[in-house]
């Protein structure tokens, strides 16, 4: 039994690692282990030679049990050294940057609104900054002696030499896209098109670049009384609030008959606008029933259908929610004002995620 108990502890404490402290285990104590084999010839001996044998084959087995499981631990130990040797890790090196750049309130407010629009049906269309005169006028109702073009500081750009035809435009508004998405998808038709216009005029609430967000619902029995459902629902989802006091002020656009610009109940409390209380209005949006020679230039019959188009001003809408006080300051790509109200790119505005942090 000493010889054993010489053999096996030897050969576990030289045991290179958890494999063959295992196959020791098998040979030693397993089930047909040499100790286990000896215990079963228990059974053979005198009762005399069993009182010695087997207390000391049960010692002998704990104890190459204890040394088996000592040298289990001492091999994990080795193992958990070299690996913190191996994989070590500089604490002090600086944090992972976060993506470097920010969305721009005016990309933000974008996604925001169309979030909400897209939700009530409403799909996106696009149309080209550079405009031919008919579609940004003329197909609106506004032919060239209308007294509303001058109301538009409009930029015309250079006639190539011997074109015969008016001068194309920067777009003055989004109101072209409608003729455009109705060219293009006839009625029904639900859509928004946001993007750049461009006016010539420059104070603290006025850019020569500017956004607007264009609404169109055309079909055969919408009524103002949709335009008002879905402005209301827009503001209430935009400015997260339950709802959202709005005011139509009859006003005149070429392309719309009634035309109502639209005002928002709001109040400014030490610079910070609340909106839905209070007794001031401010302006939003202009809107209106599309013009039946709009309908006509969009190739649509007015007699069949009718419907609502609106105009918003993004960067208007972001300087209000987010509380940002000059215009002019959103296009100088200034570093210091695009870290402070830029957005995180991974904050991306969904109706169900939150439109806003
Ligand atoms: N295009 C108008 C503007 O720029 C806004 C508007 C759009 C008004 C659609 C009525 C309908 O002021």
């Amino acid at each position: 039994m000493d010889d054993l108990r010489q053999k096996y502890l030897a050969a576990i404490s030289g045991a290179a690692d958890e494999a063959a402290l295992e196959a020791l285990r098998v040979e030693a104590v397993g089930k047909k282990g040499e100790i286990s084999l000896k215990m079963r010839e228990l059974g053979k001996m005198t009762p005399e030679e069993r009182q010695l044998a087997g207390p000391a084959l049960n010692s002998l087995k704990d104890e190459i049990n204890s040394a088996l499981a000592a040298k289990k631990a001492a091999l994990a130990d080795l193992a958990l050294d070299a690996r913190l040797k191996d994989e070590w890790l500089d604490v002090t090196l600086p944090g992972r940057p976060g993506p470097a750049g920010t969305v721009h309130p005016v990309s933000q407010v974008t996604e925001e609104v169309t979030a909400i629009f897209a939700d009530m049906g409403f799909r996106v269309a696009e149309g080209p900054q550079i405009e031919s005169d008919w579609y940004n006028f003329d197909a609106l109702n506004m032919a060239p002696e209308h007294p509303a073009r001058q109301e538009h500081d409009t930029f015309y750009m250079a006639v190539p030499e011997g074109a015969n035809r008016p001068p194309h435009v920067l777009r003055t508004h989004t109101s072209p896209v409608q003729i455009r998405a109705l060219q293009g998808q006839g009625a029904p038709i639900r859509v928004i098109a946001p993007g750049r216009v461009y006016r010539s005029d420059y104070d603290q609430t006025h850019t020569p670049m500017f956004h607007q967000i264009e609404g169109l619902a055309i079909d055969r029995d919408i009524s103002m009384a949709n335009l008002k459902w879905c402005l209301e629902e827009f503001v209430a989802a935009f400015f997260g609030v339950e709802k959202a006091e709005l005011r139509f002020r009859a006003s005149h656009f070429p392309f719309t008959e009634p035309s109502a610009e639209v005002d928002l109940r709001c109040s400014w409390v030490d610079g910070q606008l609340k909106v839905g209380e209070g007794d001031d209005w401010m302006e939003i949006l202009g809107s209106g029933m599309v013009h039946p020679h709009v309908l006509r230039a969009g190739g649509i019959d007015p007699d069949q259908w009718q419907g609502f188009a609106f105009g918003i001003g993004i960067d208007r809408l972001a300087m209000l929610k987010y509380g940002i006080p000059d215009l002019r300051a959103f296009f100088d790509s200034d570093l210091r004002w695009l870290r402070h109200y830029g957005f995180s790119a991974l904050d991306v505005p969904t109706l169900h995620g939150g439109l806003s942090r």
